[in-house]
């Protein structure tokens, strides 16, 4: 049984309501075709993202300062929860790019709103200029009132922990170029059905409009066919941290603190060599292939 039939199966055994509400058909509606520039502004003078989210062509944040760790894995694959404790123990400010998209879209007046629903609904990814355009929002807005008052944020020093982002190839190399140069990538692996059976018991409380079958069954999809494509490509440049994140919470937390401290300690010594792949995980139980293909 592939992994799209266990979701649908989850969900028949739900109440018809739970599992059409959100989504009224599986057509694409017209205007989630990939574009690179956003094309469906409504009338509005909201300027979180402006109409036209022009990217720089050069770095706006200074590497040397600004440290950024993206945070990658399927949906439910444990990347929020792992992102705040390390907040607590390391300072860094999390930022979600799937949150921040929502934010944008609950805007009043959003320019993007409409269409920000409408990619999430069907789990695609928003074009890149509206998603970077807010990381980068974000991250200004931080450096200039710092959480806290620790060494890593005095003049100007910053760092961040970018989650769920860069979800497909086009945002990691612009990000790199426009933002800052990323210095390595935290992936949480684990199993269909682990994912699954934790989007499933999300959903009961999560208000997410795409918790739902079809959402589900196509955010997979896309996280194999266009997400996973990144992880390989800094993969191949020997800065994926990858962990395997089936077991319990604090397990795996403490993988990622041994690797967080020999990724930051080796970074303060110097900056250039973030390489050499490290895998920690260890294929948990019989299960499934990681996200295979299959679906
Ligand atoms: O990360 P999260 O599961 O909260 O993301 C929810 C949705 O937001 C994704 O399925 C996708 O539609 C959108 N998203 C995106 N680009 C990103 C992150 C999220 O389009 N980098
Ligand atoms: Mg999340």
């Amino acid at each position: 049984m592939t992994v799209i039939d266990k979701v649908k199966s989850a969900f028949t055994s739900d109440s018809p309501e739970t599992t059409t509400t959100s989504t009224q058909s599986n057509a694409t509606p017209s205007h989630t075709e990939e574009k690179n520039v956003p094309s469906h502004p409504k009338e509005s003078n909201a300027k979180s993202v402006p109409e036209t989210a022009v990217l720089s062509d050069k770095a706006v944040f200074d590497q040397n300062k600004v440290t950024v760790i993206f945070v990658l894995g399927g949906p439910g694959a444990g990347k929020g929860t792992q992102c705040e404790k390390l907040v607590n123990d390391y300072k860094f400010k999390h930022l979600s790019a799937g949150d921040l998209l929502r934010e944008e879209r609950n805007r009043p007046g959003s320019t993007y709103g409409e269409l920000i629903t409408e990619y999430i609904r069907e789990g695609k990814i928003v074009p890149q200029e509206v998603t970077i355009k807010l990381l980068e929002n974000a991250m200004s807005s931080t450096l200039a009132s710092p959480p806290n008052t620790t060494n890593e944020w005095l003049n100007g020093k910053g760092r961040f922990l970018i989650d769920g982002f860069p979800r497909k190839m086009d945002q990691a190399l612009k990000f790199d170029e426009s933002v800052v140069k990323s210095s390595f990538v935290l992936f949480f692996s684990t199993n269909e059905n682990i994912l699954l059976e934790r989007l499933l018991e999300r959903g009961k409380t999560s208000g997410r409009d795409d918790d739902n079958k079809e959402s589900i069954v196509k955010r997979f999809r896309t996280f194999v066919e266009t997400s996973m494509p990144v992880v390989d490509y800094y993969r191949k440049l020997g800065k994926v941290v990858e962990i395997d994140s089936s077991p319990p919470i604090d397990e795996v937390y403490e993988k990622v603190k041994i690797e967080i401290d020999q990724r930051l300690n080796s970074s303060s010594t110097q900056t250039s060599n973030t390489t050499q792949s490290t895998s920690t995980t260890n294929a948990s139980n019989d299960a499934a292939p990681i996200l295979a293909p299959a679906i």
